[in-house]
């Protein structure tokens, strides 16, 4: 078989780094300059593309990457078609629903009629919706902490690692939408003889 097996990781952010120690650790070599795009592996089968982590789930859906290194929220937020390989048991995070400390949401029930900020409409719309809890809720693409004290949105929700960004924008966490760690990804017609990822 001679078709190039492609991985894709994040390009920066949270997942980048971990992601390429995963990768080492299955005996992949290869050399990244700052600003490559694609490596070249030593295995000359292997090409490491990097992308921003959002499109990352779509080049494997589409199967222009075999397999992709990415954050469960993402896939779920977006329910790209695309089949978890595998846990990587890295990148652990949580999406909370976060409220100014002194607020006096003290409950998600008390989020009736009000607005949230969030970057993950989809998981949260269908959290309220469990709950049976109708609120406003819209989306920002980042920085979604700093929302509350503008006065754009009473709650956010959003991913906490840490804590820390939520702790200095005086955040407290009132509930949990889900937890969250990077995946390895393939596309759902992928090949299958690629057991040395797995
Ligand atoms: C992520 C996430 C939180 C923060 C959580 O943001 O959206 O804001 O990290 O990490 P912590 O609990 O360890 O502080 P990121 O830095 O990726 O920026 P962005 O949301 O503005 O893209
Ligand atoms: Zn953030």
């Amino acid at each position: 078989m001679n078709k190039k097996i492609r991985i894709a990781v994040q390009s920066k952010g949270r997942l980048a780094k971990a992601s390429l120690k995963f990768l080492a650790s299955l005996g992949l070599k290869f050399n990244v300059e700052k600003r490559t795009l694609l490596a070249k592996c030593d295995n000359p089968k292997v090409e490491i593309i990097f992308l921003r982590d959002d499109d990352i789930p779509k080049y494997v859906e589409q199967g222009f990457a075999d397999f992709g290194i990415v954050g469960e929220n993402v896939i779920c937020e977006k329910k790209f078609q695309v089949k978890v390989v595998k846990k990587l048991n890295f990148g652990l995070c949580s999406l909370v629903i976060a409220v100014p400390v002194k607020s006096l949401i003290k409950v998600v029930e008390d989020l009736t009629g009000q607005r949230i900020a969030t970057s993950y409409p989809n998981l949260l719309k269908s959290f309220l919706e469990q709950r049976e809890i109708s609120a406003a809720v819209f989306k920002l693409k980042g920085s979604v902490e700093v929302a509350p004290a503008l006065n754009f949105g009473d709650a956010i929700c959003d991913l906490t690692q840490s804590g820390k960004t939520l702790k200095e924008n005086g955040l407290k966490v009132i509930d949990k939408v889900m937890d969250s760690q990077a995946v390895l990804i393939a596309a759902p017609l992928g090949l299958m003889d690629f057991d040395f990822l797995i």
